[in-house]
């Protein structure tokens, strides 16, 4: 097992596996939310179009769940793996349901979005939910009265961060992948883009990830359990 130097630039990607043992669905395993919505009907502009008040029940429960959970030991051991590698170390996450920050990440980059906020279709100004109405069936902007949509990257739309996200690529030793499939682009190269720049890849999923051939060292097994001790390791912070 690969253990890692103080001045090694580690990249960290993390997916809806990470939060799982928070008690927040995943998208794809069994009983996950794609299984009971349809993409194209929740996570695209289309569908927004065609229908923003079932868009908005959709978000609004997720936005209601995450509030009720907790972050858990795999979001905690990323954040002493923060302040160890300090500003070598970059996270991105493609999650939106907050929990990096709440556990105290500094500076997420939350590549899909966050569920605490929205923003203006028309204006496009940015609103903490809580500071909106946010039961209404479409919440609308304060300041201009047109449709607030979810902050969320949906299908088809550019991820945050790409710019800062790349930098972090070409620059790491270390790329880490925690509870993810594997399978939403452009997350789901970054492992080849690190490897290809000659990064040492390293998974943490439940199951095989769809881009395990591109990644040196797998951990098979639930985060908030292996994480944990995987970072004591890796750091000697035993
Ligand atoms: P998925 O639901 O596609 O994959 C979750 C992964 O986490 C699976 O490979 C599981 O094996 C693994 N997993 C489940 N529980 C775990 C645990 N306790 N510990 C470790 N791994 C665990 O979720 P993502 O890969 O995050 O995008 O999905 C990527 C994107 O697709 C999401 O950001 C979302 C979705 O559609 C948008 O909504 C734009
Ligand atoms: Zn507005």
């Amino acid at each position: 097992m690969k253990k890692l130097s103080r001045n090694d630039k580690v990249v960290v990607l993390t997916g809806a596996g990470i939060s799982a043992e928070s008690g927040i669905r995943t998208f794809r395993d069994s009983g996950g939310l794609w299984e009971n919505h349809k993409v194209e009907d929740v996570a695209t502009w289309s569908g927004f179009e065609k229908n923003p008040a079932l868009v908005w029940k959709f978000y609004r429960q997720r936005w209601e769940d995450s509030n009720a959970t907790k972050p858990n030991a795999a979001h905690y051991a990323l954040v002493d793996m923060e302040k160890y590698f300090a500003q070598h170390f970059c996270l991105i996450t493609q999650n939106v349901d907050g929990l990096h920050r709440i556990a105290g990440s500094i500076n997420p980059l939350e590549m899909h979005g966050n569920l605490n906020y929205c923003y203006c279709t028309s204006c496009r100004a940015k609103f903490d939910m809580k500071d909106t109405d946010a039961h209404v069936a479409i919440p609308l902007c304060p300041k201009c009265g047109a449709y607030l949509r979810p902050d969320i990257v949906w299908f088809g739309e550019i991820p945050y961060y790409l710019y800062e996200i790349e930098n972090s690529l070409k620059k790491c030793d270390v790329f880490i992948i925690i509870g993810t499939s594997g399978s939403v682009y452009p997350a789901a190269g970054f492992v080849m883009t690190a490897k290809l720049m000659g990064a040492e890849t390293i998974a943490i999923n439940l199951d095989a990830p769809d881009n395990l051939s591109f990644i040196d060292e797998f951990h098979q097994g639930k985060s908030g359990t292996i994480l944990p001790s995987l970072v004591k390791k890796w750091t000697a912070m035993v």
